[in-house]
Parts: C-alpha cells; structure tokens; sequence
C-alpha cells in the first residue's frame, strides 16, 4: 500500500500546494506561459510550475514574451506513476512522446503550441511543467538522437533490470553549425545521480528531487557525478538498489568550449528517475514481504548473535556456519554461472549445498583438530567480507578494474592477506572473525527489515560474479542515509561488544578446545601446538591462573574442557 499514497492522507497537502503554486486543474484547457524571466548561467529556468489533469485531458500550451536572445527552449513535463502524452507539430515535423518524465525542444524561430493529454481516466494526473531557454552557442540535448523515436529527444530512458539500471540519451549536437549530426558527440556530456530517501515512495520527495537537477545550479549541489567506463558515451549503467530512488540527469557542454573553467555553453536534459524496482509491482520493491523470509531473517539474527558472542567457545557450531556460509556463496556463484536458473530457485540449492559444505567442515575439524588450519576459512570469510567491502567503497572510475581478471585477482588477493594477517595469531583471529561475521549476519537481518543497503555489500560481489556487463556497472550505493549509518554503527558496536564479551569469557581457558576426538595421542604432544602465538598463548595461560608456571601442556590434560552435546559445542 505504500507505494500508492491514498489521496485521503496527503489531500491536505495537495490542497495547500494547489493553493500556492497556481495549479491549474484541467480537463480541457488552454495556458500560456510568459516566458520573461531572464536567465543566468547556473539556472537558465524560465518556468515552472504543477498542473493538474483530471481524467480525460488535453491542455494546449503557447507560450509568450519569449526573449529574443534565446535560440530554442525545452519543455519539459513530469508526471508521477500516470503516463502522460506531449505532441507538437511545427515546420521540422510532428513530435509525439509519451511516458513520464517527457521533454520536447521548440525553436524560437517557430514557435508552436504543445498539447499536454492524458488519457487516464478517472485519475487525477499530477504534472510538474517546466521551460528552460537556450541560447546560440548551447548545445541541443538529444539533437543526434538515432535511437528514440523522435527527432530530438531532450530526455533520459531508464531502464530498470533486476541488478542494475541503464540510463541512456540521444547524443547532443552543437545547435546552429551541425544540425544535420554529421559529426554527432561534438559536445561532452556528464552523468549525475542523486538518491531519495530510502523506502520512500510517496510523490513529494519525487517532485522535488526531479526540480533540483533540473538546473544546472542543484546539480552542481546535490548531483554525484557517474563516471564513464565503458562505451557507448551515451549510456551509464548501475547497480540496482530495490527501494531507493534516485534521479539522474545529464549535462551537456559545447566541445568548443571546453575549458573548465571558462564553460559558456550547457544544456540539461530532462531528468528521470528509477526506484531499481518496478514500482507498479508492490512486492519486486520490498525485499521482506512472505512469512518465509520474516523467518529466514529471524533465523540468520540468531545465529549471527550467538556466533558473535558465542562462537568461540561453542567452536564446533562455528566451523558449521563458517563451512555452512561459504557453501552458500560459492555454490550460489557456480549454480548462477553454470546454468540458467531464476532467483528463488537458486536459494534453496545453495542453502542445501551450504548445508553439505559445513558438515564437511565440521567433520574435517572432528577428524582433524588442528585449530590452525580450521580457523583458515572463518579468516577467509573475514578476508572476503573485508574484500567485498572493498569492492563496495570503490570509486566508479577505475578503468583497471573495469577487466574481470584484473578485478578478481586483486579481490583474491585482499580475501587472502587478511586471511593471513589474521591468521598468524589463530586465537585472536578467531574471536575476531566471530565477532565481526556474527554481528554482520545480525545486523544483515536489520537491515532486511529496514530496507537499508548494507546487504548490498555481498550482493554486489554476487552481481559482479554472475550477472554479465556488471564490470561496467558503477556501484554508489546510497550509504550517508540514517538507516544505513544506524545499521553500521550497531555493526561496529556488536562486533566491539562480541570481541570484548568472548575475549572475557574464555579468558583462563586453553585457546582452542580440544578436538572432539580429544582421544588422539597427538594432541598433547607438544609439536602439534608449536604454531607461534598458540603455543605461547599456552604458556601464558596456567601462570595466570594458578600462579605458577606449569608446563606447556599441563592445562589441556589436566583440565579437559569436553564440550558438552552434539552440534551445539
Ligand atoms: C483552446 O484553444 C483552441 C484553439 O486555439 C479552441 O478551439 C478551444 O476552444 C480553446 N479551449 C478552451 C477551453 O478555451
Ligand atoms: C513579463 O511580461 C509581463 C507582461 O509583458 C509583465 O507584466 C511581467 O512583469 C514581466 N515579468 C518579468 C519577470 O519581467
Ligand atoms: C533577454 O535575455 C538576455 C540574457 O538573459 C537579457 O540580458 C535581456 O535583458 C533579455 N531581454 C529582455 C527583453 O528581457
Ligand atoms: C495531438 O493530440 C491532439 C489531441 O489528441 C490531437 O488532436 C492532435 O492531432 C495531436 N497532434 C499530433 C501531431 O499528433
Ligand atoms: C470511472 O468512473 C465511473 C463512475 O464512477 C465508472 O462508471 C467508470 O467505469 C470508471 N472508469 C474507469 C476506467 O475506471
Ligand atoms: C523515465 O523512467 C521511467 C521509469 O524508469 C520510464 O518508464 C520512462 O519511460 C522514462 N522516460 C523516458 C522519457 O524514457
Ligand atoms: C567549433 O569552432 C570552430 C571554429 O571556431 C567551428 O568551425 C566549429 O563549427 C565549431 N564547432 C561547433 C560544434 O560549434
Ligand atoms: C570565456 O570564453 C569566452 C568565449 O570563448 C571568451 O569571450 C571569454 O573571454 C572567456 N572568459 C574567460 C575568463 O576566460
């Protein structure tokens, strides 16, 4: 119900902008626009303001007192969630658009009347109409337009996939010498985003987002540049982020004038938006909907506590889910990579090979008990996450990474110095890498439930992985909003609060626990400990607690620390 905000509980709201921005409500009428405002270079905005359409409409707009300076105007007409229709016939010929976020150019040369129509019946139609002047020297947005199906498309198309987002234009052409687009791309052009708030659907922040990178004012403010990293120039690709809207918009400059510091010549197309969802289908923008994921949620919650708290002490338990969790990724990337099967079908295989994966790991620490090799994957786990971090917290314009072998190497390589920095001091590392991965599987489960994008650290190495073109994606997660800064500073606090609580806990205990085979002669001989940091670790800890120095392996044999039923030990 949330994405379509009811009329009752915003009607007040509505009212008062009606009342204060001179609505016109139409449902066949005519309006002229005085053009006479005169423009600056951060904002050449002539006009702007709501219209309403109920049902049925056709308005006819002219526009008057237009400066004789300008060389051509554009149009520009937003709608929220309804299709609307712009057409104009002129001497270049008829344009007809028809979508949301629409935009026509009129030349001042001739000016003609454009008519705005909807044909939703029944609907009251929001639209927020703009006209924005340009003058000789200023680039035409979408002027080389070979794609889109009118002449000059002076508007963005999103196109919103399950993992990432296109956004594409026509390509802009220099307005008075090379209307023809023999030499198309004469103009640079610079892609800029900006993010809504987050689980927000509700058409004000909409509005107000699209009017701030309507100038070139707000968005030099407020727009977050998208860097080029792969051809063609007139498309940026982007990862999807389900339930956080974002608004894009392009600048267009005059090659001839491209000193930096000295640009005279712009022009802005009329931005558009996505939501990284299909908004019209309610359940593809909200990741928690069924009683089975509420579960699932649950599930990993709790788990993700007791490894962060308990996880060392109960280490048969943590070889589980360190095996069961990088089951589940690896053979979700393979399962992907391999064949051809849909999400939801893809998560349980992985779940029942995750499971597979951490029995073998249990049954490799039974059989084996060496507490250093069996703390290499939680560190692995450590190291992917650090990577996948990483990854997430890259700017866009590496064009190095952009190659996968250059992307993976580099990612293997972070995953695996981490793993051994961690390593080298196994006990330490342990409690570390519970702490860290158990209050990260918790607060994952948080973060489900409130829609924030921290979950989007794992998912975006998945994508990456598995999801073709992603290489060319940029990443910009919306990260700076209180959700996800709440979501990562319980992180913080959860892994801190885990490490201090275990490093208490199992103080004066030996630092691993005996295999469970503990029946193994070898394990009190010396040489299997003589792993740096353990062995001394050994030495330490009986003149803590008794005082005096006892020898090396005194504690385990003298205190068998049996770990007390199946599973949870
Ligand atoms: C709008 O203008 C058209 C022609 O310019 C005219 O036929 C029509 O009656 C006008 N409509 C209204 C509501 O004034
Ligand atoms: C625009 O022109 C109209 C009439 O010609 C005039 O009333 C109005 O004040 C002008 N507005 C501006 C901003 O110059
Ligand atoms: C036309 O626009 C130019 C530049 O914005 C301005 O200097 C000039 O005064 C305007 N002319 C009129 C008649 O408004
Ligand atoms: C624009 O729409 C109006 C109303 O539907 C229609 O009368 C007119 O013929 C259309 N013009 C063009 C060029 O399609
Ligand atoms: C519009 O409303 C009328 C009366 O309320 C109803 O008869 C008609 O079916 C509705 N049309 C649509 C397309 O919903
Ligand atoms: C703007 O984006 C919306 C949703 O992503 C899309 O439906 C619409 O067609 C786009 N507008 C244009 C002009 O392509
Ligand atoms: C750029 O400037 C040169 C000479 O100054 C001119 O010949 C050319 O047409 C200009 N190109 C554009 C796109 O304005
Ligand atoms: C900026 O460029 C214009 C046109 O190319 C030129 O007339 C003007 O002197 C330049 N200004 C500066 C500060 O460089």
């Amino acid at each position: 119900m949330k994405m379509f905000p009811t009329m009752g509980g915003s009607s007040l709201v509505l009212i008062c902008l009606m009342y204060f921005t001179g609505l016109v409500a139409a449902q066949d009428s005519n309006i002229t626009i005085p053009l006479n405002k005169s423009i600056t270079y951060e904002n050449k905005e002539l006009y702007g303001s709501y219209l309403t359409l109920n049902g049925e409409s056709h308005v006819r707009v002219d526009f008057s007192n237009v400066n004789k300076s300008l060389y051509f105007l554009v149009f520009q007409a937003h709608s929220y969630m309804s299709s609307i229709t712009l057409n104009m016939t002129n001497k270049y010929g008829t344009s007809v658009v028809m979508g949301t976020n629409l935009g026509l150019v009129i030349f001042t040369d001739e000016i003609s009347t454009v008519n705005v129509l909807s044909d939703n019946k029944n609907v009251t139609v929001r639209v927020y109409i703009s006209v924005h002047g340009y003058e000789k020297n200023d680039p035409i947005p979408g002027g080389c337009n070979m794609e889109l199906p009118v002449n000059i498309a002076p508007f963005l198309t999103t196109l919103t996939f399950p993992d990432y987002v296109l956004v594409e234009v026509g390509a802009p052409s220099a307005p008075a010498t090379d209307r023809t687009c023999i030499t198309p791309l004469q103009a640079d052009m610079t892609f800029y985003m900006m993010y809504l708030s987050e689980q927000n659907f509700y058409s004000e922040p909409y509005f107000n987002g699209l009017r701030t990178l309507m100038t070139l004012e707000g968005i030099k403010k407020y727009g977050k540049e998208i860097p080029f990293i792969s051809i063609p120039y007139t498309r940026r690709r982007l990862s999807a982020y389900p339930g956080t809207g974002a608004i894009y918009a392009v600048v267009a400059t005059s090659k001839n004038f491209t000193n930096k510091d000295n640009l005279t010549a712009y022009s802005v197309y009329v931005p558009n938006y996505s939501y990284g969802c299909n908004e019209f289908d309610e359940d593809s923008c909200e990741m928690i909907d069924d009683w089975l994921s509420q579960i699932l949620c649950l599930g990993l919650m709790i788990t993700g506590l007791f490894i962060c708290f308990f996880g060392h002490r109960f280490f048969k338990t943590e070889m589980f889910f360190a095996g069961f969790f990088s089951g589940v990724i690896i053979s979700y990337i393979l399962i992907a990579l391999v064949t051809v099967v849909d999400k939801p079908a893809l998560l349980p295989a992985a779940t029942v090979s995750g499971i597979f994966f951490g029995g073998i790991w249990w049954l490799f620490w039974w059989l084996y008990g060496i507490p250093v090799l069996a703390v290499l994957l939680p560190s692995l786990n450590l190291g992917f996450l650090l990577a996948s971090i990483f990854y997430y917290r890259l700017p866009g314009n590496i064009p190095y990474l952009a190659s996968d072998f250059n992307f993976w190497t580099l990612f293997i390589l972070v995953m695996l110095l981490t793993a051994l920095a961690v390593f080298s001091v196994s006990y330490a590392a342990n409690i570390i890498c519970c702490a860290v991965l158990g209050a990260f599987a918790t607060v994952l489960a948080l973060d489900y439930y409130m829609g924030s994008n921290l979950k989007f650290i794992i998912i975006n190495v998945i994508r990456r992985a598995t999801v073709p073109s992603f290489n060319q994606a940029f990443i910009a997660p919306p990260d700076t909003q209180w959700r996800d800064v709440a979501v990562a500073v319980m992180w913080l606090l959860l892994g801190t609060l885990g490490f201090l609580f275990q490093h208490w806990y199992n103080r004066g205990r030996p630092p691993f626990p005996p295999p469970p085979r503990s029946v193994r002669p070898s394990i009190s001989e010396p040489s299997t400990f003589s792993y740096g940091a353990i062995s001394s670790y050994f030495r330490r800890r009986p003149t803590n607690q008794q005082g005096t120095v006892v020898g090396s392996v005194t504690p385990i044999i003298a205190r068998p620390y049996t770990e007390r039923t199946g599973l949870l030990s």
